[in-house]
């Protein structure tokens, strides 16, 4: 079972920083799953909310910041006095850091309430022109979205990538409407994670990945579902378990 760190380990240093995903690493974590967001300058900028306020010193929606205002943000006060003077990282940044890794990624498209139109394209784009082996690379990329039509768009554009269906609720049938959307795996949170659905899902080729696993109670019970991963803001306490 892989661990993705969440937000890079956000249980450690701020999330979708630098240090995050760093700190991941030094964790020895498999993997590292980020949030992607898109500046009013149609720069792709790796943040979980739609607007900076929790995460930073500032105040607003990132469709309405250029890349250069947003970085003269703090990302790192927020979390500890330690990581003052932390910037938002552009998703170029992040994989040029990336592409010398063995580390698993999940991109997570944040596309709603803000609709960030051909977002998909421009994140196939950076990964192609940024990654020199990207092909080889493919087998431990996924592009994941809450917005499913995410999905099919990254498929249209290019099958080869890997799609993840996040769910924080119950479809009737998730594996039939992963099926429709040809996505390659589940992301549910793992309260919704179900016996029968699991089963379903890896009989038809389809993987499972469960977020958010942190606690012990969490991790003892996801232990009971053959998982091919999970998210945890806490990577060295899940590979520890
Ligand atoms: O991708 C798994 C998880 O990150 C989904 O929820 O809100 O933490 O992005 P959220
Ligand atoms: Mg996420």
């Amino acid at each position: 079972m892989l661990i993705y760190a969440h937000r890079g380990a956000r249980g450690y240093a701020p999330e979708n920083t630098m240090a995050a995903f760093k700190k991941a690493l030094s964790l020895g974590a498999d993997g590292i799953e980020l949030d992607v967001q898109r500046t009013k300058d149609g720069e792709i900028v790796i943040c979980h909310d739609h607007t900076v306020d929790r995460t930073s010193d500032g105040h607003g929606w990132i469709k309405n910041f250029t890349l250069a205002r947003l970085k003269a943000l703090d990302f790192g006060g927020w979390f500890s006095p330690n990581h003052k003077g932390e910037t938002i990282p552009t998703l170029a940044e992040f994989l040029d850091w990336y592409k010398d890794t063995s580390l698993y990624l999940n991109i997570e498209i944040k596309n709603g309430p803000v609709l960030y139109s051909g977002i998909e394209q421009d994140i196939l784009e950076l990964i192609k022109h940024i990654l020199p082996d990207w092909q080889d690379m493919l087998p431990r990329i996924i592009l994941s979205s809450f917005y499913h039509p995410s999905l099919s768009a990254v498929k249209d554009i290019d099958a080869r990538f890997a799609t993840g269906l996040l769910y924080s609720s119950r479809p009737m049938d998730p594996v039939r409407l992963a099926k429709e959307i040809d996505a390659n795996y589940l992301h549910p949170h793992w309260h919704y994670l179900d016996p029968i659905w699991v089963k379903a899902a890896l009989d038809a080729g389809i993987g499972v990945n469960a977020y958010t696993v942190n606690t012990q109670e969490e991790l003892s019970y996801i232990r009971q579902f053959q998982l091919n991963g999970i998210f945890s803001d806490f990577p060295d306490r899940a590979s520890a378990f």
